[in-house]
């Protein structure tokens, strides 16, 4: 009897945080350690059925998922590749990308309609559309491939087109389906995360290249090949980040119908902007409803003057200074051929922390 009972319970435990998750789920859950492993998994037998179970995304992204067999890995490969992005461009900011392991991904920030919020939302739709544009070049999805419409772009007969032309039609098509989704485009909140799903998505046409490799007898270049590739993707994350360092306070026009700058006489947002609705708070405390997980014992740079200098980071709480050993290596020679050979020098340094 108390078996039964025990079990019941466990049951009705297990349902409400299946019923709560689901509330605030999001595909970025796709994008931590432990769901991209078991995507990895999936076979072409079953993975129309497994996305179908993924109770972190919507219907609509249930779906798109089980258009190819490769989607789901490549959706989680972005969705990682995003998050690993965000850490990188705000270490050194007192709110630095902190994520959680809960299907929400990065926790109470998204309450608040700011900045970090536009980011979030531009660096992940990029991320999807960069890595479903990988899986196309690399034949892993059938519906997409090469782009061989270039080959009649005029090359000036200075070369050719050959390779394989990364083609975003595809991608940022399917980023734009999957990524809004989920979004209301009447709602004052939904304008904005749509708005910047789409600069993430620009970020990544607008930095387009042309790569060549170059044939010919030693080297001289007599035939030379290009063609059509993506940035890396460390190049969006900094563009991006250029656009949240200058985002614009944005709010809805009278007749509510679209986003309009907040302050008079500045000038419209481009679709490659981010915006934000919302003043973001000051992450200078502890507060997990706001996502902040405060920037004490964080390290900061005593001679800067910028947001990583000590001043700033610890929102004038003062430092300290502890002294620690330091290893690395040093007097590195190059060795005929190919080595690179270092002795490993250990030092003492200064290093400061937030109170
Ligand atoms: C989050 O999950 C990962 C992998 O499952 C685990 O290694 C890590 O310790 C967890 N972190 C927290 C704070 O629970
Ligand atoms: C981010 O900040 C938190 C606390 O503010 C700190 O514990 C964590 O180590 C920081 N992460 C990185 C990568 O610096």
């Amino acid at each position: 009897m108390a078996a039964i009972r025990a079990r019941w319970i466990t049951s009705v435990i297990l349902l409400s945080v299946f019923c709560h998750t689901g509330l605030s789920s999001y595909w970025w859950f796709l994008g931590t350690s432990s769901v991209y492993q078991s995507t990895v998994d999936l076979k072409t037998y079953n993975f129309k059925e497994k996305c179908q179970q993924l109770n972190y995304l919507i219907q609509k992204q249930k779906d798109l998922c089980g258009i190819s067999h490769n989607i789901l890995a490549a959706v989680s490969k972005g969705a990682a590749m995003g998050i690993d992005e965000c850490k990188y461009q705000f270490q050194t900011r007192r709110w630095n990308c902190t994520t959680f392991n809960e299907t929400s991904v990065f926790g109470g920030v998204l309450n608040i309609n700011s900045r970090e919020k536009s980011y979030i939302y531009a660096i992940s739709s990029g991320g999807v559309e960069h890595e479903i544009t990988k899986a196309c070049a690399k034949g892993d999805i059938n519906e997409c491939g090469c782009d061989d419409s270039v080959r009649s772009l005029p090359t000036k007969d200075k070369w050719e087109w050959g390779g394989c032309s990364q083609d975003i039609r595809y991608g940022e098509k399917f980023s734009k389906e999957f990524t809004d989704s989920k979004e209301n485009s009447r709602a004052r909140d939904g304008m904005m995360n749509l708005h910047n799903n789409e600069a993430g998505r620009r970020s990544i046409r607008s930095t387009m290249k042309i790569v060549c490799k170059c044939h010919g007898v030693s080297g001289s270049c007599s035939i030379k090949v290009c063609w059509r590739k993506m940035s890396d993707f460390r190049r969006i994350g900094s563009m991006l980040k250029q656009r949240f360092d200058g985002a614009t306070l944005v709010d809805l026009n009278k007749r509510r119908t679209r986003l309009r700058p907040k302050t008079k006489g500045q000038k419209q947002p481009t679709k490659k902007d981010l915006v934000y609705l919302e003043e973001s708070p000051d992450f200078c405390e502890y507060d997990p409803t706001i996502g902040s997980l405060g920037t004490r014992h964080r390290e900061c740079n005593r001679t800067s003057y910028g947001i990583d200098g000590c001043r700033l980071m610890c929102c004038g709480r003062g430092y300290h200074t502890m002294v620690e050993q330091v290893t690395e290596d040093c007097d590195c020679k190059f060795f005929w051929c190919c080595e690179v050979r270092c002795r490993k020098c250990t030092q003492m340094v200064d290093k400061n922390y937030c109170n």
